[in-house]
């Protein structure tokens, strides 16, 4: 199975549009130490042919062009794609504006738990992507299913697990208390298999909390990707940019005892790897303390270009 991180960054981007952070500044000024990210997606592929997009962020026409394997092949149709499917794990607008991108008239299959898939039937811009052309599934949670193109299957086999988070922003109901409203499918974790080699992977990319399931879940994976948000809870609130806490957002932090580097202490996950990094995330920087606890700790930073087979 191949896996290429096509962007590695959370909502927003590295450097983002309108940010000054320090991170931002310094990204955008060429320092030494820093590499732009674009928004958050994986792409995979059991035979190196055909591909499923893990995530569809505001980028992916970027992230498309910076990787010949998603390009059209110039011995294939006059229309053509490798993309055949993309599975996003929630409706947050990093993760799911890319799908219009993939606009055109080009068949391909769109999975999704059924909360977010309804939350894209109920946006009519999400029609570009017309019936009869782009076929839309709903994912069943606990069950693996085997990710279908428009002419057959994809050799990847994905099961969809909830994990705890929040609803999208977008979607937020104050009046539904502390949890906004969220319910089963609005974040989800994703098992990434491919059948004919029986190699598997974890997908992650939102968490709040490594809670007993998850935690049995992921216990003795090769290789898991996730949620590397923020380094700290509150680094958003120290650094004058948002008055959101980690927690407020429905994700985890990096460092601290109630942090993810300590929460996958024991789990024994042989390859750990950070994506969907804020800007505000001291580990961006390669010379910092924190991207050197971080790696210490056993994690990889991701990239966008990031190559992992297994
Ligand atoms: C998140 O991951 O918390 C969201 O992408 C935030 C957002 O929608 O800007
Ligand atoms: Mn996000
Ligand atoms: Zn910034």
């Amino acid at each position: 199975m191949m896996i290429r991180v096509l962007g590695s960054a959370a909502g927003g981007g590295f450097p983002q549009w309108n940010c000054n952070c320090r991170n931002c500044a310094d990204v955008r000024a060429g320092k030494p130490g820093f590499k732009a990210r674009t928004q958050s997606s994986l792409a995979v592929s059991a035979d190196g042919t055909n591909w499923v997009l893990l995530n569809a962020s505001p980028d992916l026409r970027q992230q498309i062009n910076e990787t010949p394997q998603l390009g059209s092949a110039a011995s294939g149709a006059l229309r053509n794609s490798p993309i055949k499917a993309a599975v996003v794990t929630n409706g947050d607008v990093d993760h799911v504006t890319g799908l219009i991108n993939l606009r055109e008239a080009q068949p391909f299959s769109v999975y999704g738990s059924k909360r977010v898939m309804d939350t894209l039937a109920a946006n009519s811009i999400f029609n570009v992507l017309a019936g009869g052309v782009v076929a839309r599934h709903d994912l069943p949670m606990n069950q693996p299913i085997a990710i279908e193109g428009p002419d057959g299957p994809t050799g990847i086999t994905i099961e969809a697990f909830d994990v705890p988070g929040k609803v999208a922003l977008y979607l937020e109901d104050a009046s539904k208390g502390g949890n906004f409203g969220s319910k089963s499918g609005d974040t989800i974790g994703l098992k990434v298999s491919a059948p004919a080699t029986g190699k598997a992977f974890f997908y992650v990319p939102g968490c709040a909390e490594l809670d007993p399931p998850l935690r049995q879940r992921l216990q003795g994976a090769p290789l898991v990707f996730f949620d590397g948000t923020l380094y700290t809870d509150d680094e958003m609130l120290q650094q004058g940019l948002m008055p959101k806490t980690g927690a407020r957002m429905g994700h985890i932090s990096i460092s601290g005892p109630e942090g993810s580097i300590a929460a996958f202490k024991d789990l024994d996950v042989a390859k750990k790897i950070y994506v969907h990094i804020n800007n505000s995330n001291p580990v961006l920087n390669d010379n910092s303390p924190e991207r050197k606890a971080t790696e210490q700790a056993g994690w990889d930073v991701g990239y966008d270009g990031m190559e992992v087979r297994l």
